[in-house]
């Protein structure tokens, strides 16, 4: 008889990365995506200063914001965050994911985040370790394990990430609070089943949804989450 208490049947979420799409149609891929079955638009924003390489600002998102109904799940990869916060929940993000690397007073940011009323996120890049967002998990509803080394898409997944995502799925399980685990990184259909075996819910993929162009976006999906479920 099996005396494990039932893992709570967690929702798994696909969040296409629009850092993989056409950036000269942008309006029409968050509607491809949402149309192929995407549950998030994930936004990777870099100010080439935190992370080698500059994406898009909130002039973007806000632009995006009535294109589709899906939630803005931004990640901001800056430093510093605290003055940018404002501007990105005016542009329509609905949850901003901080990185725990991006400043001294994480604790701070994530409560800056939350008092304009929007979900807080705080994201781990691979060499940080799970024990580095202990003391904020009541501070999150969402923690994003990065499992590439962040600043493009399209690279290799850094395997030691799972042991990664096991411990912050412990951490969450012990706080009694539900906090959504997203992992970000060269997520394919190759890993997906084993990142949610792990604990993970949310799983974002920029290369494994964009690949192949429109006409591919809600087979990639439907084979990301058929993966995710198996
Ligand atoms: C890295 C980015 C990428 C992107 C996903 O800074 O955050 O991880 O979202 O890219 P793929 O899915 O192409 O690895
Ligand atoms: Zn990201």
């Amino acid at each position: 008889m099996n005396l494990e208490p039932s893992r709570p049947t967690r929702r798994v979420r696909i969040a296409p990365s629009i850092l993989s799409a056409d950036f000269a149609r942008l309006a029409e891929e968050v509607q491809a995506i949402e149309a192929a079955g995407a549950d998030y638009v994930h936004f990777d924003v870099m100010d080439g200063h935190f992370v080698p390489n500059i994406t898009i600002g909130p002039g973007v998102i806000k632009a995006l914001r009535k294109h589709t109904r899906l939630p803005f799940d931004v990640h901001l990869m800056i430093a510093p965050v605290d003055p940018f916060v404002s501007a990105f929940v005016d542009a329509g993000a609905d949850i901003l994911t901080v990185h725990s690397e991006a400043g001294p007073h994480l604790h701070r940011t994530l409560q800056l985040v939350r008092s304009h009323k929007i979900k807080a996120g705080v994201s781990l890049n691979p060499a940080t370790s799970a024990d580095a967002i202990a003391a904020v998990i009541a501070e999150v509803d969402l923690v994003l394990v990065m499992s590439v080394n962040p600043g493009f898409g399209g690279q290799q997944f850094i395997e030691s990430q799972i042991e990664k995502v096991k411990t912050i799925r412990g951490l969450i399980d012990a706080s009694g609070r539900s906090v959504d685990l997203e992992v970000d990184g060269g997520v394919t259909a190759e890993n997906a089943g084993r990142l949610i075996a792990a604990g993970a819910d949310v799983l974002v993929a920029g290369t494994a949804t964009f690949n192949g162009g429109r006409g591919q976006y809600a087979a990639n999906i439907g084979r990301l989450r058929a993966a995710a479920l198996a």
